[in-house]
């Protein structure tokens, strides 16, 4: 069993609404709407949990019920902390071995091939993350902004999500995580790394559309990907799909 967890727990306060941002109509639907589609349609996924912020299950619970989405199980309250939001997931999705996705609820644009690559990756790994090559140069500073470091690019990834896990991996970080009065993380991969060292974590291809909406101009960014989308079939679903779409267009502005 395949469950897909989808972690809706914000606010969103980079953006600034007013509202949880996971509800802002992109390209005429919430955009959560867009992201539980994209599950609901694969095939390897049988159950969808959705971890909503406080004050708004019910409007969650009505883009589900509105849009027929028959996967999805529950629609309850997340935590105050996505690592929190986490933990009453793991809880949420019961005994057993299975496997697991978590997915930003803001990334409306994963696409259905991301999905398979993370659940076909768990019969391998019981830990996989989707990540891309950073373009720009990455660089650590202390904190008077100074740099300390600029690691070498090749090897540097920025990190998306599904992050997919056996629920026997996730749920073992998560409990010694617990007995850790320090424990901080933003990213369910970091607790693995960090409390179940050893463990190797696949990091499959993610995609440069699978952006997670998070400042103004990435809902200009969303909205454009989605008329691109619309208008071409396939859908883009990858970074291959989305180059060939570009060669078409090109001009040549030098011309002799
Ligand atoms: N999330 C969650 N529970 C929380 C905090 C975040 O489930 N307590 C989810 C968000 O809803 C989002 C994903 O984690 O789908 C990625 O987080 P982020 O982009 O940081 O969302 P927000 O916390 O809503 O945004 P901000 O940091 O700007 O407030």
């Amino acid at each position: 069993r395949t469950v897909a967890v989808v972690l809706a727990g914000g606010t969103g306060t980079r953006l600034g609404l007013g509202i949880p941002k996971q509800l802002l109509k992109i390209a005429g639907k919430p955009i959560i709407e867009h992201t539980l589609a994209v599950f609901e349609a694969a095939p390897e996924i049988d159950e969808i949990i959705v971890l909503m912020a406080t004050g708004h299950v019910a409007d969650a619970q009505q883009i589900v019920d509105k849009a027929g989405l028959r996967k999805v199980s529950k629609v309850i309250e997340g935590g105050d902390t996505r690592n929190a939001t986490t933990r009453i997931a793991l809880d949420a999705v019961g005994e057993g071995d299975v496997n697991i996705l978590f997915h930003d609820a803001v990334r409306p644009l994963v696409s259905a091939r991301i999905v398979r690559e993370c659940v076909n990756a768990l019969w391998t790994y019981s830990a996989v993350d989707v990540a891309i090559p950073s373009a720009d140069t990455i660089i650590q500073v202390d904190e008077d902004e100074c740099i300390v470091d600029i690691p070498v690019r090749s090897t540097l990834r920025r990190g998306q999500t599904p992050q997919a896990f056996r629920s026997g991996t996730i749920r073992e970080a998560y409990r010694l995580a617990e007995g850790d009065p320090n424990f901080a993380a933003t990213d369910d991969c970091g607790v693995v790394l960090r409390y179940l060292p050893g463990t190797p974590i696949k990091v499959i291809d993610g995609s440069d559309e699978n952006i997670k909406v998070t400042h103004p101009v990435d809902v200009h960014l969303a909205d454009k990907l989605f008329q691109l989308a619309a208008a071409q079939a396939p859908r883009l679903s990858d970074h291959r799909s989305y180059t060939e779409e570009l060669a078409g267009r090109t001009v040549v502005i030098f011309g002799g």
